[in-house]
C-alpha cells in the first residue's frame, strides 16, 4: 500500500494518503521536537514517496511547526496546491487573552488569519476544531466555519477530541442547515488506546466521517524501544514527559514485539499497520522526531499481517468500553438477526435464539 494509494476522506471528494504526516514534532519549542533541517528533510521524504496529507496545529511548537511547513512550500509554490494541509484551532497562544483561543467566531477568525500567515498560504484544506468547549454554542462555531468555507479560506471541516454526542449534534445541525459538513475526526487510537471503538469510530462509520488516528505508537511505547524485560531507561525528553508503560501495557507491548519478530518487521511498523487496517480508519497520523524513525515507520506500508497475527493483537489489546458499548458487545449474540445487510454483512441467528426456537 504506497503513500499514493489515495483514499477519500469520509463522505467527501478529498483524497488523502493512507498515512498523514504528523508534524507535532516539527520545531524545538516544546523541548522534544526536531530541528528545522530535520523537519524539512522528513517533509521532503514524505512528499517524495507520494504522500499528500500534512497535519499541524496552531499550538504545535507554539506556531513553529506551521512556520516550518509554510517556509517549505513558500519556496515551491507549484507544490502547495498538490498537497492537503490541515491545521487546528482552539489552543490559546496568548496568555490572559480570553478570546485568544477556543471556538467562538472572534477566536476562530483570528486563529485562522494567524495560521495562514505562518503557513504562508491563503487557504487551509482541512480546518480542525482541536478540542471541545461546552460553553460556546455549537451553532456559532459551525456558522463561523461555514463562512470561512464560503469565503474560500478553508476547504473542509474536521473535529478532533470532541465527545461523540457533541460531534453527532454538530454534524446533524450542519446537515439540516446546509452548512459545511464535518468530514473527518481525529482521535487517539492505538493498540494501547482503543476506547474510541465504543462511540467515536462507530459514529464516524455511520455518519460518513473519515478517521485520522493520532498517537498510533502511544508516544513511542509501541515503537520497539520498550519491553517488559528491558531494564534501560528511555531518555528522550518526550519519553520522560509521558512516563513509563504500566504492567498492563507491557502485556500488549510484549505481544506486539513477538508478532513483529514473526513478521520480520519492526514493532513500530506492525503497530502502525495494525491501526491502519482497523475498521473505519482512513489515514493514520504518523509522527517521528528523527528521519530514521520516519523511515522505519514508513515500512508499515509494506507490512502485511496475517489474520492470525491480527487476531493475536486484537485479543491482547481488547479494551473495556463505556456503557452502553461494553454491555451491547456482551449482548451481541442476542442482538443478531437472520439474513444479511444489502452490502452483504451477515447477521446470523445466535445460538441462544436458536435454542429458544427449539424450545417453544
Ligand atoms: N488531534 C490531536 O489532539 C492530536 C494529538 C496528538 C497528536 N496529533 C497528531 O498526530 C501525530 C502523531 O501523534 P504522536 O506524535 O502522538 O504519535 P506517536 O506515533 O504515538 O508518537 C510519536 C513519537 O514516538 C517516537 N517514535 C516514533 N517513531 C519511532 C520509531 N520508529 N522508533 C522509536 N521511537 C519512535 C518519537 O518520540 P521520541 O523519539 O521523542 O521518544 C515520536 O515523536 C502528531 O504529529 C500530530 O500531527 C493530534
Amino acid at each position: 500500500m504506497p503513500l499514493d494509494s489515495y483514499v477519500t476522506l469520509g463522505h467527501s471528494g478529498l483524497r488523502v494518503s493512507p498515512f498523514t504526516l504528523g508534524t507535532m514534532t516539527f520545531g524545538e519549542d516544546h523541548g522534544w521536537g526536531s530541528s528545522v533541517a530535520e523537519s524539512t528533510s522528513i517533509l521532503a521524504a514524505y512528499l517524495d514517496r507520494g504522500g499528500n496529507s500534512i497535519d499541524t496545529a496552531n499550538i504545535y511548537t507554539n506556531g513553529h511547526s506551521e512556520k516550518i511547513i509554510g517556509d517549505y512550500f513558500a519556496g515551491q509554490h507549484a507544490l502547495r496546491d498538490r498537497v492537503v494541509i490541515g491545521t487546528k484551532f482552539f489552543c490559546n497562544l496568548y496568555e490572559n487573552d480570553p478570546n485568544g483561543g477556543g471556538p467562538s467566531r472572534k477566536a476562530i477568525v483570528q486563529q485562522l488569519e494567524n495560521s495562514l500567515r505562518r503557513l504562508r498560504t491563503d487557504y487551509v484544506d482541512v480546518y480542525w476544531l482541536h478540542n471541545f468547549d461546552p460553553n460556546t454554542p455549537v451553532e456559532e462555531t459551525l456558522r463561523a466555519l461555514d463562512d470561512l468555507v464560503s469565503g474560500g479560506k478553508v476547504r473542509y471541516i474536521g473535529f478532533s477530541d470532541v465527545p461523540a454526542w457533541a460531534t453527532a449534534e454538530a454534524a446533524t445541525l450542519a446537515r439540516l442547515r446546509g452548512w459545511a459538513p464535518i468530514i473527518a475526526l481525529q482521535l487517539e487510537y492505538s493498540l494501547l488506546e482503543r476506547t474510541s471503538e465504543g462511540e467515536l469510530i462507530p459514529m464516524a462509520q455511520a455518519m460518513g466521517m473519515g478517521v485520522l488516528p493520532w498517537g498510533p505508537l502511544k508516544s513511542g511505547f509501541l515503537s520497539g524501544k520498550y519491553s517488559s524485560t528491558s531494564t534501560g531507561r528511555i531518555d528522550t525528553t518526550r519519553a520522560q514527559l509521558v512516563g513509563a508503560p504500566t504492567e498492563a501495557d507491557y502485556v500488549v507491548i510484549d505481544a506486539l514485539n513477538a508478532v513483529a519478530r514473526e513478521v520480520g518487521a519492526s514493532p513500530a511498523a506492525v503497530a502502525l499497520a495494525w491501526v491502519q487496517g482497523r475498521p473505519g480508519i482512513t489515514s493514520t497520523l504518523v509522527g517521528a522526531r528523527r528521519m530514521d524513525q520516519f523511515e522505519a515507520n514508513l515500512h508499515a506500508l509494506d507490512t502485511t499481517l496475517t489474520d492470525a497475527q491480527r487476531t493475536t493483537l486484537d485479543e491482547v489489546s481488547t479494551p473495556t468500553l463505556n456503557f452502553p458499548a461494553q454491555n451491547n458487545r456482551m449482548l451481541a449474540p442476542m442482538l443478531q438477526f437472520a439474513g444479511a445487510t444489502v452490502d452483504g454483512r451477515p447477521s446470523n441467528v445466535s445460538p441462544l435464539l436458536q435454542a429458544n426456537n427449539a424450545r417453544y
